[in-house]
């Protein structure tokens, strides 16, 4: 006997979008006088990427973005996030901006509106300019004060016409990835550097926001993009509790403190005492952090789950994101990381729907009446062109299926989700992993570029037309 079918169906102002950052698609590094960034120099070192590769061609769509947008049309988006590469617009990093650089980004909008498709800009996708890192990086206060006049530069060209704006894409990848375990640019593995620099992310997204409010017209929307940790203990045992607890402030409360609440969790603190002293925290600068937002973007993947360390226990450092003797959570040694149990995609990463309704819910508490975006979500799975150069991933089906019903669920719950943008539009330079993950809903032959919209691509168009989820198997 079948199951009686009730349909998912969508608030009819839900946004269905797309995700993208610069240095994954664009290529032309070296272009209309764009500068190396630290996702350049990194993925040109030896051993940084698998197999070496770079982002020097990456997908091309600096000089393909017109049938790119052509395609996002032809797939019923109706919006599209895409980062701005600081170094194409202000290649040293500081000082007046290069307009070749800038006019990429005026006609990629404006194709965009001409398709109807809302623009949503993210100003830093990990991106930083070379000369920036070589005078100090993210660990550099200097470094936040250069954000907020580069916010003030994109803004001014384009508030016009783009009325979404997100100041940081996870900033957590960027100070522990970046500057703690060293997996991603600039590949730095420095305990203190890695919370000074969440510190300095944290004072450039509001000196941004505030940048970026002071040349923009009122009704923009200016928000932040968060990958906040679905933390779980492994058990109810008070020392896995308290190992969920510190990773909650390493993984959420760094970035989410500040920003929501106006401080530091005190916790991490105490946990990061023998780290760090927190010393270039100045007078004010909480308050500057803490700029009111018109919404907030969560990109959730997988949870991660926790206990208290048990040497006797494998996997200590399972927590998905990418082999190094060094951690990315400063001061909690004494945590370890399990593999969730459940079904995985290509990136090893558990298939959990309701992590991201809890996330969701979470913040819904953590921030009353802010509007939410899911800003990435999506899976990479070893997706090959059939003998008729079709491409079938009824796993990634799946995956938006259980995913954006858990959206729906947290809908009905009380949370304010406005839209959800899959990550991503088309497979891409997947930073560390290179060209080997694909996450895209369009497949591209990296042989010749050639995109071919996936059957993902197809049943998300259909969600994005009716505004309710296909069945899964839909668009088989
Ligand atoms: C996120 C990044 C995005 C992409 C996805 C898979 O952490 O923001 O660029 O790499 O993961």
């Amino acid at each position: 006997m079948s199951e009686p079918v009730t349909p998912v169906t969508f608030p009819p102002a839900f946004l269905w979008g797309a995700a993208t950052s610069a240095y994954q698609i664009e290529g032309a590094v070296r272009e209309d006088g764009r500068t190396p960034s630290i996702w350049d120099t990194f993925s040109h070192t030896p051993g940084k990427t698998a197999g070496g590769e770079t982002g020097d061609v990456a997908v091309d769509h600096y000089h393909r973005y017109r049938d790119d947008v052509a395609m996002m049309a032809d797939l019923g988006l109706g919006a599209y996030r895409f980062s701005i590469s600081w170094s194409r617009v202000q290649p040293t990093g500081r000082g007046p901006a290069v307009q070749r650089g800038l006019d990429f980004y005026r006609r990629l909008v404006d194709e965009l509106l001409a398709h109807d498709i809302k623009p949503a800009i993210t100003l830093y996708h990990w991106d930083l300019p070379q000369e920036l890192e070589d005078a100090g990086g993210w660990p550099a206060r200097d470094t936040a004060l250069r954000f907020a006049e580069y916010a003030q530069i994109v803004g001014a060209a384009l508030g016009d016409r783009v009325e979404q704006w997100i100041t940081l894409n996870e900033p957590w990848c960027s100070a522990f990835l970046g500057y703690g375990s060293g997996v991603h640019a600039p590949g730095r593995t420095d305990a203190e550097a890695s919370l000074r620099a969440a510190h300095h992310l944290n004072l450039a997204h509001g000196l941004g926001a505030k940048a970026l409010r002071s040349v923009m017209p009122a009704r923009n929307s200016v928000a932040v993009s968060l990958n906040s940790s679905v933390v779980r203990p492994l058990s109810q045992e008070p020392a896995d509790l308290a190992a969920a607890r510190r990773i909650d402030d390493l993984a959420n409360g760094v970035f989410h403190g500040p920003m929501l609440h106006g401080a530091y969790p005190e916790t991490l603190f105490t946990a990061t005492a023998p780290v760090t002293d927190w010393s270039y925290v100045q007078d004010g600068d909480l308050a500057a952090i803490h700029q009111p937002l018109d919404a907030l973007g969560l990109n959730y993947y997988t949870p991660t789950l926790v206990s208290a360390a048990d040497s006797s226990v494998e996997g200590n450092r399972a927590d998905g994101h990418g082999a190094s003797s060094y951690s990315p959570w400063p001061g909690a040694d004494d945590v370890a990381f399990h593999q969730t149990p459940g079904e995985r995609t290509e990136m090893g990463w558990t298939i959990d729907p309701t992590g991201l309704h809890d996330l969701i819910m979470r913040y819904t508490r953590e921030a009353p009446g802010l509007p939410l975006y899911v800003t990435e979500n999506g899976a990479a799975y070893d997706d090959k062109p059939d003998p008729d150069g079709r491409v079938h991933d009824p796993e990634r089906i799946a995956y938006l299926h259980g995913h954006l019903s858990a959206v729906r669920r947290a809908i009905t719950d009380g949370a304010d989700v406005r839209g959800y943008f899959l990550w991503s539009l088309m497979d891409n330079f997947e930073w560390a992993y290179g060209y080997e993950k694909r996450f895209g809903a369009v497949y591209v032959d990296y042989a010749t570029l050639a995109r071919t919209p996936k059957s993902s691509a197809h049943w998300y168009a259909q969600a994005a037309r009716t505004g309710a989820l296909p069945p899964v198997t839909a668009a088989e």
